[in-house]
């Protein structure tokens, strides 16, 4: 049987990277992915010609200039901007919240009249924000809360934001300009043959086993190798002996329409309480596509429980001090490593991911 220099255990975006720094040396990798395909959550699919993001809307924006010629040494980006519109049953304003936004809400011109319709607003909170709706408001006042914030919170977490901590919104971020870009990076695009071809060009030159999980034969895939990079769930890496780590997850539906421009726009925020969904992408825009049908997803947010993908880690005071107990058996490992957002359980932008990927192949791995 062939010995490799490293078992990557997840073929997704941090692996990608180590894999490719790994090849430029000369190295040999098996990818072991437990899924049908390689690419974790920024893996597309292709439905007549339009790559739908299979693991929810990827939209690739850095301030990081090496990570930037990384990505663009590989693939080529098209200049797609992230502007995404916001629907309060029926009614349309643009996100994130400037002069566009405000305009449209209070039918005023300039940042003088909105910032002055804010602050009175804001005047509603008296003394500390007790919960996140009156940390909301006191942020941003009453009707871009009630509008644009509450339902779609609510939605989010589950639950009602006057029980929700203040703390889960430091900051609003608020435009007094028309400027409807949604990241102020100066790198922003998507991949013009999609995120696929990214993730060939990364894994390039590996051998590849799918639909394997690598727990359920962890000692003799472990046996192939002489280092393994692990980027699965640590908590199921041992056992969940602690216990299990929290998530938020989401469910998706995908849907071809018979029509040629749905919504006109790639990413649309539902803001009221009562769609059940929180968003719903067209695919299609990401691309600037001109197919004859389009394909849509709505995003609807659920509790993470057994079985489901997990999304978002709940990076709470119990969650982060169980996560530390096993980072302390991870740190005593000799032959794994743990890597990614599964592994390091905590959100990751794809550039940072990157980021990480780069840092971890040159500290770690002396590549
Ligand atoms: P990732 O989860 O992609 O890969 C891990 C892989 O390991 C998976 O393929 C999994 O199947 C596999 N695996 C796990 N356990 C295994 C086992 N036991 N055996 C074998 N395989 C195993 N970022 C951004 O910059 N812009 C954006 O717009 C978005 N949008 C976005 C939307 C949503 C809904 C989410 C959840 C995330 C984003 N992101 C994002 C973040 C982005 O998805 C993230 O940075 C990368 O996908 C992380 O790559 P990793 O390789 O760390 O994990």
């Amino acid at each position: 049987m062939k010995h490799y220099d490293y078992i990557l255990v997840g073929g997704g975006l941090f692996n990608g990277v180590i894999a490719r720094e790994a090849r430029k040396q000369g190295k040999t990798c098996l990818v072991v992915e437990k899924r049908e395909a390689l690419g974790g959550n920024i893996m597309c699919r292709d439905v007549e010609g339009i790559m739908v993001h299979e693991y929810g809307a990827h939209i690739f924006h850095t301030s990081n200039e090496e990570v930037w010629e990384y990505v663009t040494s590989l693939v080529e980006f098209n200049h797609y901007i992230n502007s995404p519109v916001a629907n309060y049953h029926g009614e349309t304003y643009n996100l994130p919240f400037n002069m566009n936004t405000f305009s449209k809400m209070w039918g005023i011109a300039f940042p003088s009249e909105a910032k002055k319709i804010i602050e009175s607003q804001r005047q509603a909170v008296e003394g500390e924000p007790e919960n996140l709706e009156e940390q909301a408001i006191s942020l941003v006042g009453t009707d871009i809360y009630q509008k644009l914030i509450k339902g779609y919170t609510e939605k989010q977490w589950g639950r009602d934001c006057r029980d929700l901590p203040a703390s889960i919104i430091k900051r609003i971020p608020v435009r007094y300009i028309y400027d409807n870009n949604y990241f102020n990076d100066p790198h922003q695009g998507i991949p013009k043959k999609g995120y696929n071809e990214l993730i060939s060009k990364l894994y390039e030159g590996c051998d590849v086993m799918l639909s394997t999980d690598f727990l359920e034969k962890r000692e003799e895939l472990s046996r192939l190798g002489d280092q393994v990079i692990y980027t699965g769930t640590i908590d199921s890496y041992y056992g969940y002996r602690f216990g299990k780590l929290s998530y938020r997850s989401l469910k998706f539906e995908h849907q071809v329409l018979e029509e040629e421009n749905h919504q006109g726009v790639a990413v649309m925020n539902y803001t009221d309480r009562e769609t059940p969904y929180t968003r719903k992408i067209e695919h299609k825009h990401f691309a600037f596509g001109t197919q004859k049908n389009t394909v849509v997803t709505e995003e609807y947010p659920v509790e993470w429980d057994d079985g489901m993908e997990p999304y978002y880690p709940v990076n709470d005071e119990k969650n982060n001090q169980l996560f530390q107990k096993y980072r302390d058996l991870a740190d005593q490992e000799e032959k794994v490593l743990f890597g990614g957002r599964l592994g390091e359980y905590k959100y990751y932008d794809m550039d940072k991911v990157i980021e990480s990927a780069l840092c971890f192949a040159k500290d770690r791995l002396n590549l």
